[in-house]
């Protein structure tokens, strides 16, 4: 079997054109969605990938714009700057693009954004509403799987699912949404002893731990579709997934490319993030 891609620059623009209606009753009561991204340092996936999020708002009309720190910023200077976004009304999303250099406490800060403007769903109060089944702003990756599971029409209730990875920002939402939705999920990780024996179990796999063919095509039962969230750097600078496309693509039913997969995906999760925050922070009570 070859398996046929979910194309993540297709579905993303769906979800991007999606929007058209919502922005333009926003606009009509004289509102523009408005994301601030946060870069400390010159990381320079960082900055690939801010310049893709404040690229998709343009194109879709949002207000967007970059705050840059140095990299030897004080903790100080940028919990001033997360206040400020935080109060600021023409701003509904305020993204605090991670890593962090080291000196910063990265998850202290990140707490610091309001619930209501946290557009990557970071944050306890945010996760707490996921995990309770009343999802406000949830992890834009997570989303954007979901996202091309539902234009794939993809089964969920009764389906075996394995998520391969445990991150607050990754893993566990996806885990949730799945479970939510009536999948039966399984989440492994990189310590998992056999990890072949769970996800040949698999209807749908969903992999992001941040290694090169972590999943093969042997590991998977023929017919499972694979999402693979891994965007990872070879050393002859090439982008790879987390799964080896080669041999998964002969025994999937359907896959995910990377580059041109869920990373696109959560880029246009981040900006529908952005458009809810904006319609939930401008209720009229
Ligand atoms: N760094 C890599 N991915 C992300 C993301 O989704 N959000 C933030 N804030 N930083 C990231």
């Amino acid at each position: 079997m070859t398996a046929s891609l979910i194309d993540g620059a297709l579905i993303s623009r769906h979800l991007l054109e999606s929007l058209r209606p919502r922005l333009a009753a926003l606009a009509v009561r004289g509102i523009k969605p408005g994301l601030a991204a946060i870069l400390v340092g010159e990381n320079p996936a960082s900055e690939v990938y801010v310049r893709n999020k404040t690229r998709a708002c343009s194109d879709l009309g949002l207000k967007s714009e970059v705050h840059r720190l140095n990299a030897d910023c004080a903790e100080a200077e940028l919990l001033g700057l997360v206040q400020r976004l935080n109060v600021e009304p023409s701003i509904h999303g305020v993204l605090l693009q991670l890593p962090l250099p080291p000196h910063l406490d990265a998850d202290g800060i990140t707490r610091k954004i309001v619930a209501s403007k946290d557009v990557d769903g970071f944050s306890w109060e945010n996760l707490g509403a996921l995990v309770a089944g009343r999802p406000q702003l949830a992890p834009c990756t997570a989303l954007g799987v979901m996202a091309m599971i539902d234009h794939e029409a993809i089964p969920l209730e009764g389906a075996n699912a394995v998520v391969v990875g445990r991150s607050v920002a990754v893993g566990k939402p996806t885990a949730l949404m799945l479970i939510s939705r009536g999948a039966t999920v399984t989440v492994c990780t990189s310590k998992t002893r056999d990890l072949a024996r769970h996800t040949r179990e698999a209807d749908i796999v969903v992999v992001a731990v941040g290694k090169p063919a972590t999943v093969t095509g042997e590991m998977l039962k023929p017919g499972a579709v694979v999402f693979d969230v891994g965007i990872n750097r070879l050393p002859d600078g090439k982008i790879t997934g987390d799964v080896d496309f080669a041999s998964a693509s002969l025994v999937a039913s359907r896959i995910t490319p990377v580059p041109g997969g869920v990373g696109r995906m959560t880029v246009a999760a981040l900006i529908e993030n952005t458009v809810r925050a904006a319609e939930t922070l401008s209720v009229v009570v």
